[in-house]
C-alpha cells in the first residue's frame, strides 16, 4: 500500500522518458516551470498555453483510502483547468495497463461525484502529436499501406452531407446563411454541404495558426481572417473535425465578439472521446471513435486529403516517428 502514495508518478520514469530537464521545459516564458515527469505532460501544457487555456499542475491531492487518521492512498491528477473546472490525468501507460488508474478515477468519482476528471491515454497523446507535432511530409512519400481501413465510405459521406444540408435548410427557412469554413481540412465538406443547402448563402473562410512543434507560432491567432463583417449575420461555423475542442473554443469566442445575429456550429466529425474543452455542436455528421482519420479533406502532415472516403490512419504511421524519443537518443 505504501508505494501507492508515491507510485502515482512512477510510470513516467521509464527509459523512453529520460529527458534532460531543459527538454522537459515547455516553450513558455515561465520562470517557474513545473517538474513535468514525462513528455506527454510537456506537450499537453504547450497545447494549453497555445490556446490560452489557464492550467495548474498537480494542484490537488485527493485522499482515496484511509485507515483511521492515516491516508493510505492518494490521487493527484496531473492538470487542473480552472476555466473548465476540469482535472486531466495523463497516462503514458499502454491501454491494457491502465486498470489501476481506472480504479483510482472510479474511486475519486465515488467520493467526489461533482468533480470533472478526464483521462487522456498514450494513444491520445500520439494523436495530438499527429495533429500538432510534426511538419509537412514530402508528397512522394504518400503510401497506400499507411491506411488501416475505410471508416466512412464515399456513399455514406454523400448521404449524410445531404441530410445535414436538408436539416440546415429546414432550420433557416427565412434567414440568409453565412457559412464560415475553417481552413483547410473543411474545404471538401463545405463545398458539398453548401450544395446540399437550398437557401441563399454566402461563404467565407478563415485560418488559424497551428501549434506545430518548433514552429514560429507561439499562440493561437487568426492567420487568415474573414473577408466580411459578420455583425447581424446568421453564421454557421463549419469544421471538419472537433477533437479536443481547443481550436473551436477559441474561434467561438472570437466570432461571438463580432456580434453575429446567430452563431451555430456544424462539424462533419466529432471525436467526442478526445474532448478537453466543452464546445456546443449544433450539427454533427458522424461521431467517430478515438482514431486518427484522413481523407475527404483531412490530412496527416498535409497528405491524404484527396482520398474520396474517410480512412483510419495506421497507428504505427504516427507513433513510429516519435520526435521526443528521437531527441532523447
Ligand atoms: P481540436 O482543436 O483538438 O479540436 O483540433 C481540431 C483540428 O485538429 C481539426 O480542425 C483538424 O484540423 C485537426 N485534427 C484533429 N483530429 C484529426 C484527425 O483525426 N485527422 C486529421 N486532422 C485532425
Ligand atoms: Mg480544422
Amino acid at each position: 500500500m505504501g508505494d501507492e502514495l508515491i507510485g502515482a508518478k512512477s510510470e513516467g520514469t521509464g527509459a523512453d522518458d529520460a529527458l534532460s530537464e531543459a527538454e522537459l521545459r515547455p516553450h513558455v516564458d515561465d520562470a517557474a516551470t513545473p517538474p513535468f515527469v514525462n513528455p506527454m505532460e510537456v506537450e499537453f501544457a504547450r497545447l494549453l498555453d497555445f490556446y490560452h487555456i489557464p492550467w495548474l499542475y498537480e494542484p490537488t491531492s485527493f485522499a482515496l483510502n484511509w485507515s483511521g487518521e492515516q491516508v493510505t492512498e492518494m490521487f493527484t491528477p496531473d492538470f487542473y483547468l480552472p476555466d473548465q473546472d476540469l482535472y486531466v490525468e495523463l497516462t503514458t501507460m499502454r491501454q491494457r495497463l491502465v486498470t489501476r488508474k481506472h480504479r483510482k478515477i472510479r474511486r475519486l468519482r465515488e467520493l467526489h461525484p461533482t468533480i470533472n476528471v478526464r483521462l487522456l491515454y498514450n494513444r491520445d497523446y500520439h494523436q495530438l502529436l499527429a495533429t500538432y507535432g510534426y511538419g509537412v511530409v514530402e508528397i512522394a512519400s504518400l503510401r497506400e499501406e499507411d491506411i488501416e481501413r475505410i471508416l466512412v465510405s464515399r456513399d455514406e459521406l454523400a448521404a449524410r452531407v445531404t441530410a445535414l444540408g436538408e436539416e440546415i435548410s429546414h432550420d433557416y427557412p427565412d434567414r440568409p446563411i453565412l457559412l464560415i469554413g475553417v481552413l483547410k481540412g473543411v474545404t471538401f465538406f463545405l463545398a458539398d454541404l453548401a450544395r446540399a443547402i437550398s437557401r441563399p448563402l454566402a461563404i467565407d473562410f478563415l485560418a488559424l495558426a497551428r501549434p506545430a512543434r518548433g514552429g514560429s507560432e507561439r499562440a493561437v491567432r487568426i492567420v487568415k481572417d474573414l473577408d466580411r463583417d459578420i455583425g447581424d449575420q446568421h453564421v454557421i461555423l463549419v469544421e471538419d473535425i472537433v477533437n479536443t475542442g481547443l481550436s473551436l473554443d477559441f474561434l467561438l469566442k472570437e466570432l461571438r465578439a463580432r456580434k453575429p445575429a446567430s452563431l451555430a456550429v456544424c462539424t462533419l466529425l466529432d471525436k467526442a472521446e478526445q474532448r478537453v474543452v466543452p464546445v456546443p455542436l449544433d450539427y454533427i455528421g458522424f461521431t467517430i471513435p478515438d482514431e486518427f482519420v484522413v481523407g475527404y479533406g483531412l490530412d496527416y502532415r498535409e497528405l491524404h486529403r484527396n482520398l474520396p472516403f474517410l480512412a483510419v490512419l495506421k497507428r504505427q504511421v504516427y507513433t513510429m516517428t516519435e520526435p521526443v524519443t528521437e531527441r532523447a537518443r
